[in-house]
């Protein structure tokens, strides 16, 4: 890439810049601390002027800045250009060979750090001798990684293979993807949560022909049948004509022998292995395999505006490059200073991904992996009031800790008196992730669990801004050197150019809302959909471009506006896909498991917004009279509750709609398009349908699903 002119450089913020009203909480300023007063020896950006340089010299020669980066990476060998652009298709690192595993483990065990922890594991349940603790040692993972990674070769898993992994949080989970990683196999993680159907959809998109799984999962008290999802999906995929070869289970729930031995062969000839039979056992002679920087480490499956869900691909070199330097610099990662990392994130979505695997053993820091609820059971195994969280902080003096929103609210409702109760002191840095933080919540959390005040103080907290498809941060605060103003997500991560523009591409001015779109290839970046190169254009790079180059930019499909400091507000998705509870969610993913029930005809899904999940799903239904009548029923509470649950088992308890609305007909545009905007606001309660309705099909429609009210 050439060098070309530096975008400009934010002005340093300040309170009474742009359009200032001191009684708004977003209007404050927070300016960084001293390192020494956070009890770190250093930041490792120190500054707003030192952020500003290192970005700028980060846009404007990629190629030197990634160069240098690329260092803190071990190459079996050196790679030889940095980035080849043929947009859409970035190439990053091409020549050189590396392996992931080897990058967050095996050279720490080399350089003498064989005895360091890697891994703190705390389970869910608490028994009669209290918490179940695992730690592992940087030498412990190696070798549970090598075996497993033995016994998966033993199973014909090759360089390049597919493994799908569908776990509870338990060590085996960090285990089973790096030992893919050591032997070049991809894996492709299914959050625990989600349903077979959406187990077998992602296994096949994936022509996946191993599943890794546990007999069961420790949730809220309760176990999560993932066994039983894993053998519901199996059998559909051979009805289907898609052969699962084996299916390797973890013992975690331990209710007899869940009706196999390993290498039975069970439904359609797929055979069951034991972990602690073959993985935990096989052999740990099994060396890191070198692989090409642009092969695949990783596929995950995100929602989009269709029913079906895009399985992003990542690369090795590129992901690992980025991840390794945003967990750095975002949370002032330090080997050795004792810090305990702790990202409330399941792994199965792409936080922990890189934030609790990845980015954090690559910087050699012990990361925190918990099974469990945050409100579940309290100390002394009786229902917890919700304070875990506090409760593990303390134990296990974490030191940073990434959370999402919609648990920081959780938090807020349940009383400031819980986390009051803990010694939090251990905290130096706080991470927010996963939807736009509101401002009380961010001051609540910097209050209450920063210990800062009004105007000041407290810990630092890095409210970062990423995607499936960004790898790693790609707008946050630095937290030694961002000032930060409660509900920003502030200013781009080093190597990411950044900008709020319009349909045309033209840069938004202050406080105008447009489009959030990246300018330049990063790292971090997606490769692609798998198997689907159409989507990934028309996705990402189909709507904005340079208007004067036509190269085409990358658009997250999220709206944004900067303030009069540069400093960047996200203002949520402009597409069809609602954030709840912090997960992704497809309103048509919804929507296809609503008519997949018998009684209903047509059905529409939009988000509400929740005070505590961020958006609530509210699903309009329209029934078919003739199946109510053959089956005597009636549209009534009854029914609602069965679609509701319908959905539940379909897609995933995370998908279940929380309310549902029985419509005579759905609003549509002339030419068909149900009119989600307008069904947006029916939804919400606003009062005056204030929006465009002149393409409406038959405005009575409205007016019915508004009388229509529960
Ligand atoms: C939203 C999660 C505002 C956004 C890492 C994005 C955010 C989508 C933030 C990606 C934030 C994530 N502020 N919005 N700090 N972080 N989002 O792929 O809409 O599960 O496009 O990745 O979450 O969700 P995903």
């Amino acid at each position: 890439m050439s060098a070309t002119t530096p975008p400009p450089v934010p002005a340093t913020p300040s309170a009474d810049s742009g359009s200032y009203d001191s009684t708004l909480i977003e209007n404050r300023v927070f300016p960084p601390r001293p390192a020494k007063e956070l009890g770190f020896s250093a930041w490792h950006i120190g500054s707003l002027d030192e952020y500003r340089r290192l970005h700028a010299r980060s846009v404007s020669d990629p190629d030197g800045f990634w160069r240098e980066e690329a260092k803190n990476l071990d190459w079996f060998t050196p790679f030889t250009t940095v980035c080849t652009w043929n947009p859409p298709d970035a190439r990053w690192f091409d020549g050189g060979t590396l392996n992931a595993c080897y990058n967050c483990v095996d050279r720490h065990v080399a350089a003498g750090h064989g005895n360091a922890t890697a891994l703190i594991w705390e389970g869910e349940p608490v028994g009669p001798k209290g918490h179940e603790v695992m730690r592992l040692t940087y030498g412990e993972l190696q070798n549970r990684a090598a075996r497993a990674a033995s016994a998966l070769k033993a199973m014909g898993v090759k360089k390049g293979d597919v493994v799908t992994i569908y776990m509870p949080m338990i060590p085996e989970l960090a285990v089973a993807m790096l030992a893919c990683a050591r032997i070049g196999a991809a894996h492709s993680v299914i959050f625990g949560g989600f349903a077979s159907t959406a187990i077998s959809e992602r296994v096949s998109d994936a022509d996946s022909r191993i599943i890794i799984t546990a007999d069961g999962g420790y949730r809220r008290g309760e176990v999560v049948p993932l066994l039983k999802n894993v053998d519901e999906a199996v059998a559909s995929l051979h009805e289907q004509g898609h052969a699962v070869r084996d299916v390797l289970v973890v013992r975690r729930i331990g209710a007899g022998d869940a009706g196999f031995a390993t290498g039975q062969a069970r439904a359609g000839g797929t055979r069951y292995h034991w972990w602690h039979d073959t993985a935990a056992v096989a052999s740990p002679d099994c060396p890191c395999a070198p692989v090409q920087s642009e092969d695949m480490l990783f596929l995950l499956y995100t929602s989009g505006s269709t029913g079906k869900p895009k399985g992003i691909v990542h690369t090795t070199a590129g992901y690992l490059a980025f991840t390794q330097m945003s967990a750095r610099l975002t949370f002032n990662l330090i080997p050795d200073a004792g810090q305990v990392f702790w990202c409330t994130a399941d792994i199965g979505w792409v936080t922990g991904h890189s934030y609790v695997l990845y980015g954090i053993l690559a910087n050699r820091v012990p990361t925190l992996m918990y099974e469990g609820a945050p409100n579940y059971p309290a100390i002394d195994g009786r229902p917890g009031q919700g304070e875990r969280f506090w409760d593990i902080i303390a134990r296990h003096k974490v030191t940073q800790f990434y959370t999402a929103p919609t648990a920081i609210r959780t938090f807020m409702k349940w009383g400031d008196d819980l986390p009051a109760r803990f010694d939090l002191s251990s905290l130096r840095v706080l991470g927010s992730v996963g939807e736009p933080i509101n401002p009380e919540a961010w001051m609540w959390y910097h209050t209450h669990i920063g210990g800062g005040g009004p105007t000041g103080g407290g810990r630092p907290i890095v409210d970062t801004y990423w995607q499936t498809e960004t790898g790693g941060h790609v707008v946050t605060p630095l937290p030694g050197a961002t000032p930060t103003k409660p509900g920003s997500c502030t200013l781009p991560m080093l190597g990411i150019d950044a900008a709020v523009v319009n349909e045309q591409g033209e840069v938004m001015p202050p406080n105008k809302g447009g489009l959030f779109a990246i300018r330049k290839p990063w790292p971090g970046m997606l490769r692609g959909v798998f198997g689907n190169r159409e989507r990934f254009i028309s996705n990402y790079w189909g709507r904005l471009k340079d208007p004067a180059t036509g190269t085409p930019w990358y658009f997250s499909a999220d709206g944004a506006r900067t303030d009069a400091d540069g400093y960047i507000w996200m203002m949520g998705r402009v597409d069809d896909v609602i954030k709840v509870s912090g997960h992704l969610l497809g309103t048509m993913e919804v929507e296809s498991a609503l008519v997949s029930h018998p009684a209903v005809a047509e059905a529409a899904v939009v988000g509400v917004p929740h005070a505590v999940k961020g958006n609530a799903i509210c699903a309009f239904v329209t029934l078919k009279p003739a199946w109510l009548k053959t089956n005597g029923r009636a549209a009534d509470e009854a029914l609602k509750k069965e679609l509701a649950a319908h959905v539940a088992k379909e897609v995933g308890a995370l998908a279940r709609p929380d309310t549902v609305r029985f419509a005579e007909g759905l609003p549509k545009t002339r030419s068909g398009k149900i009119m989600r905007r307008l069904l947006r606001d029916v939804a919400a309660g606003v009062e005056k349908i204030t929006q465009d309705t002149t393409t409406l099909e038959d405005f009575s429609v409205v007016a019915k699903l508004r009388g229509d009210d529960e």
